[in-house]
């Protein structure tokens, strides 16, 4: 009983260090703090621990994909908001802007400050439609090994790990892209299979590649904070890529790479059934629906996969290192996930 509590108070302890980390980054009026209290951050989100940009470029920043820097704005975009009840935030299906006649692209709504037009109480406001079909234009996942993962057997959580695991097997001998000539080692995912919300990123950088685990360098150590700030351990979330091979340089992947991995995505996508996916950069997004629209327009826009899976984009950890300010609008985004999932955020206390 004690030694339940005394977890129970680590566990909170952490998630509100987490959440005072990312606050000193984004400032309280959602703009990037006190330059030591970001350096301070950011120290232990850098590999080196001295700097707060990594040297090389991060995957997930590969310079064709980077947003325009975001324009700065004033507001209180950190400011917490309460969670709707776990009832209506269930209820609340998904709150996607399109389907609902078109909510307006940041750009035009004038900021994130006016991101209210489109939060939870709309969800509330009646059945929702049917789900559009998908808009992807992906390829089609290769029917086996996405079908032989979902296939009619019992679900639990040892057969999700099972079938998982087994797909983890395939990837590692896969050689159905030039990719697997440079790898190290495939990197499939790390994390919880039965997480309500998975993050997909674009694919493994040279310390995942070293490692075979995915967001371990310091795009991947702010990550973890982001995934702190809204109240999970890293281990509680499931994290992975578009492609599970390190391209060259980290560069970005390939239409054709992307191609021949996606069926991998599909058969974990289809395995963990998450409540939400946060899709990290333009990469992630058009892996998964086939959008090829830049990400500051996507992002904080409600997307579906396959119809039914509600995605969020936002801006790419490793974008976030170069350009702290867009904290702001990604805090806003995840906020937005947490809302549909009825979390609510550590207390600032
Ligand atoms: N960036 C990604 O997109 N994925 C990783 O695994 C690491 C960095």
């Amino acid at each position: 009983m004690v030694e339940a509590l005394r977890e129970e108070l680590a566990d909170l302890t952490a998630s509100v260090r987490a959440f005072l980390e990312w606050h000193a980054m984004t400032g309280a009026d959602g703009m990037p703090g006190h330059p030591a209290a970001l350096h301070e951050a950011l120290g232990a989100a850098s590999s080196d621990g001295a700097t707060p940009a990594p040297r090389r470029p991060e995957r997930g920043f590969s310079g064709q994909d980077a947003p325009s820097p975001p324009v700065a704005r004033g507001g209180s975009g950190a400011a917490f908001s309460p969670p709707p009840p776990r009832g209506a935030a269930a209820s609340a299906s998904l709150p996607h802007p399109e389907q609902r006649g078109g909510a307006p692209q940041p750009e035009q709504r004038g900021g994130f400050e006016s991101q209210g037009a489109w939060s939870p109480t709309q969800a509330q406001r009646g059945p929702e439609p049917p789900p559009r079909p998908a808009v992807s234009a992906a390829p089609a996942p290769r029917a086996d090994t996405a079908a032989r993962a979902s296939a009619t057997l019992p679900d639990t959580k040892e057969e999700r790990a099972a079938r998982l695991s087994l797909i983890a097997e395939e990837v590692r001998t896969c050689q159905k892209c030039p990719l697997h000539e440079g790898r190290t080692h495939t990197v499939f995912s790390r994390g919880d299979p039965s997480s309500a919300v998975v993050f997909v990123g674009e694919g493994p950088g040279a310390e995942e590649d070293q490692q075979g685990q995915p967001f371990v360098g310091a795009a991947g150590q702010l990550l973890d904070k982001m995934i702190a700030a809204m109240g999970y351990h890293r281990d509680e979330v499931y994290i992975c890529n578009i492609v599970k091979c390190r391209p060259p340089k980290n560069r970005k992947p390939e239409p054709a790479e992307m191609a021949a991995c996606s069926p991998y995505l599909t058969a974990q996508l289809a395995l963990i059934k998450p409540k939400v996916i946060v899709a990290l950069g333009a990469t992630a997004v058009q892996g998964l629906i086939g959008t090829s629209e830049g990400i500051t327009k996507l992002r904080g826009t409600w997307k579906l996969y396959k119809g039914s899976i509600p995605i969020m984009p936002t801006f790419h950890p490793a974008y976030l290192l170069r350009q702290p300010s867009a904290k702001r609008e990604v805090w806003s985004d995840l906020k937005e996930v947490m809302r549909h999932l009825g979390k609510s955020a550590p207390d600032r206390g």
